[in-house]
């Protein structure tokens, strides 16, 4: 049975094709398009995913998507007639929007794959997302939280899923719904923040960890934690219906003041931890730092509600709030469950992966064993044709685009070196990182989901706080608030972070903070946060034998196997898709070298 599940119309689109079970292929429309969250119907990944299988359109059983149309214009509605008659333009615009396109989403689907409307089926937004984290787990049982900001009427819910009879049975247990959204509300005071919402929310993590959590009462006003372990939002103080246009009322701001300036650089430096703050950005830390104090507090709750709902040592998390890392850690150390499971991609891309694959075993007795699937089920280029168009690329003309009023480095070419095998090419890369070289390692198929794990990243060594700096402002173009995170094998992983060892496993993905033991901190002091925690991502050999390996050659340079890695991507943009983008950031930016499969390419000035 070959199926293929969609994802698209809100943020990051993606397309996955499951065959008999097995996960085959998974991508992200924004790595094809180089549009970060790309929304659009994803065409570019469809055809690719079809490609690489050698199958057309009329090989394909079914087709799934992750949500309910008809739900979800329902929502859209009522909630823009609320406010009537203020929001009457408002109203009529959502009208012809969703009667014009969204509301026929299946008739779209329909035409553009030129397949039978029988053959498109359609789940619940909310639904999507706990069959996405249940279908990975390897759970038997488990109770299932998803938070999100808003998907069809729900915004948060509680499910339990069981295998029965060979096959996956999930039941909605609790839900609460819009506009009581927790996702929405993180996203809102992100706004306040001066950061993107919808996009930014890991500012607000970041900053976070650099203030206190002194307003948590006036957060309690908006957050209201119920005596049932459930919650409600105030809605005087936001504007949810009409998000884009500004989601904070009068309310909220006679509450915290005016949102802050985002065309003002903020002080904090995570390189520089003795720097001077500002009293204004110290005051937008505390309230990021109360916000998120009052969110975790909030999910606890949430998780003690779903054990009460359904007694299970399992829980399943997922939604957009899963990504927060911070919250992440407190759910995994401090929740009522020994074993807690987070998909590769808790947000919407993942959801075309759950989706496909509950429709599969659900329509196919398949052994669960099959399930099982790792995150590097992306695309895969060869290097080959970048090899071969090497010669009549100039790197000055790339230098010339980013530096237009600067001085560039003339007389700059490219050099490449193709290694025999992977345990050469691993030893000479270790040696450039701990010569202090920035490297960008793009090798085999990418890594679904937001986090690089090895396959697309760029890498430093994890000591060097002046390199740090100059990956932030001459590489990656971010502010230097943001934290780095590292790589470690699973064998150096207790030696550098205070981590339960039960719970190893957890950290594969990048999904949680950790502490950093005081006597490793100087060792990654590049990659650890104010609060001296970073985002590990545990390698085991299994996992990425060669990454894993590049990570063992470091370590007997350096001490200890683990190393700063960050996504390899320009600021603004996706992780990099082809060859070719690699070697584009690689000649228009600081960057010492980059690594395409077998193949190592750095820049010398003549
Ligand atoms: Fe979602």
């Amino acid at each position: 049975m070959n199926i293929l599940g969609l994802s698209y119309g809100y943020h990051d689109s993606s397309a996955c094709l499951i065959i008999d079970g097995i996960v085959h292929q998974s991508i992200a429309e924004e790595r094809l398009t180089q549009q970060k969250h790309d929304a659009n119907f994803p065409t570019f990944a469809i055809d690719e995913v079809l490609k690489n299988a050698s199958l057309s359109m009329d090989d394909i059983d079914q087709v799934v998507f992750h949500e309910d149309p008809f739900q979800k214009f329902s929502r859209v509605l009522t909630s823009s007639i609320a406010p009537f008659p203020s929001s009457r333009r408002e109203f009529v615009n959502t009208a012809k929007t969703w009667l014009g396109k969204k509301l026929w989403a299946l008739n779209s689907i329909s035409k553009r794959l030129d397949v039978h409307p029988s053959k498109i089926s359609y789940f619940n937004h909310h639904f999507s997302h706990a069959v996405t984290a249940f279908m990975g787990s390897g759970f038997k049982e488990s109770a299932i939280l998803v938070i999100d900001a808003v998907g069809d009427w729900s915004s948060t819910a509680i499910y339990k899923g069981e295998w029965i009879n060979g096959k996956p049975e999930i039941k909605s247990l609790l839900e609460i719904s819009f506009p009581h959204s927790l996702g929405l509300t993180y996203s809102s005071f992100t706004a306040f923040l001066g950061f993107r919402p919808n996009d930014s929310e890991c500012s607000t993590m970041a900053i976070a960890a650099f203030g206190k959590p002194k307003y948590v009462e006036k957060v309690k006003k908006i957050i209201k934690v119920l005596d049932d372990k459930t919650y409600k939002i105030d809605q005087k103080y936001f504007n949810f219906s009409n998000f884009y246009k500004g989601p904070l009322t009068k309310h909220f701001i006679e509450l915290f003041g005016e949102a802050r300036n985002a065309q003002t650089p903020l002080t904090f430096d995570c390189f520089k931890k003795d720097k001077t703050i500002k009293k204004e950005d110290q005051f937008y830390a505390d309230v990021a730092a109360s916000v998120q104090f009052v969110l975790e507090e909030t999910v606890l709750n949430l998780t003690k509600k779903a054990k009460e709902l359904f007694i299970s040592e399992n829980l399943c998390y997922a939604g957009g709030v899963a990504l927060n890392c911070v919250c992440n850690d407190k759910i995994l150390n401090n929740s009522p469950y020994t074993n807690l499971f987070i998909p590769i991609d808790p947000g919407d891309g993942g959801t075309s992966i759950g989706t496909s694959l509950y429709y599969n075993y659900q329509n196919q007795l398949i052994d669960r064993e099959k399930l099982r699937y790792n995150p590097y089920i992306g695309s895969n280029h060869s290097e080959e044709e970048v090899l071969t168009m090497i010669p009549d690329i100039n790197p000055d003309q790339h230098q010339r685009y980013l530096y237009e009023n600067v001085k560039s480095k003339k007389g700059t070419s490219w050099k490449c070196h193709t290694f025999e095998n992977t345990k050469d090419l691993c030893k000479r890369v270790a040696s450039l990182l701990y010569d202090n070289k920035i490297i960008g390692w793009y090798n085999g198929k990418s890594e679904v989901g937001p986090r690089a794990l090895g396959n697309r990243s760029i890498l430093i060594r994890p000591d060097n706080l002046e390199l740090a700096h100059k990956l932030s402002t001459k590489v990656k173009h971010r502010a230097a608030y943001r934290p780095y995170a590292i790589s470690v094998t699973k064998e150096d992983a207790l030696n550098i972070l205070d981590i339960n060892l039960n719970k190893i496993d957890n950290y594969r993905w990048m999904q949680y903070s950790a502490k950093v033991k005081r006597k490793s901190r100087n060792a990654v002091r590049a990659a650890i946060h104010i609060d001296n925690s970073t985002r590990p991502h545990i390698c085991k050999k299994e996992d990425n034998r060669v990454y894993h390996n590049l990570l063992s050659e470091f370590g007997k340079l350096f001490g200890q196997e683990v190393l700063l890695n960050t996504s390899f991507n320009a600021s603004g943009y996706p992780i990099v898709s082809t060859p070719l983008e690699a070697l584009s950031i690689l000649g228009r930016s600081d960057m010492d070298a980059i690594v395409l499969n077998n193949s190592l390419i750095w820049k010398e000035i003549r």
